[in-house]
């Protein structure tokens, strides 16, 4: 009986033992500061802007947008395409064209 008891005890004295030294070691709260980058919150005026707008900033803001790289025409049909085909935008065919000309204008090579 004790064979079985002793190691029981043991555990359990270690258990304790780590909870007392956890409980003793206060929590440190310190203040850091952190600078985000700046946020882009609205869409460039243009021709367009209103489809753009209904169409695209759904599912994401405005800065998923502004924050690409210049991209030349061809580069924003396959990302309006992508957003259509894979992530399942509702991106009205009709509309393609419109958003392609809008991305191009704003974020094409200058
Ligand atoms: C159904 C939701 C949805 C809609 C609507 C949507 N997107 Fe996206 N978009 C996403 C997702 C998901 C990602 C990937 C996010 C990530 O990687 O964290 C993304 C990412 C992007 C990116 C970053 C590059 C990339 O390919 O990951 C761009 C640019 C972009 N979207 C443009 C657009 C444009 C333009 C429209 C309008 C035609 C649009 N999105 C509409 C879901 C959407």
């Amino acid at each position: 009986m004790t064979r079985k008891i002793l190691p029981l005890a043991l555990v359990s004295a270690v258990a304790v033992a780590a909870l007392a030294a956890q409980a003793k070691a206060p929590t440190a709260l310190k203040s850091v500061d952190v600078k985000l980058p700046k946020s882009v919150h609205a869409l460039p005026d243009g021709p367009g802007l209103a489809v753009v707008h209904n169409t695209c900033l759904g599912c994401h803001s405005a800065g998923m947008i502004m924050n690409q790289p210049a991209m030349p025409k061809a580069a924003w049909e396959v990302e309006v395409n992508k957003m259509r085909n894979v992530y399942k935008a509702p991106v009205a065919e009709k509309d393609i064209p419109t958003i392609v000309e809008y991305l191009t204008a704003v974020k094409g090579p200058k």
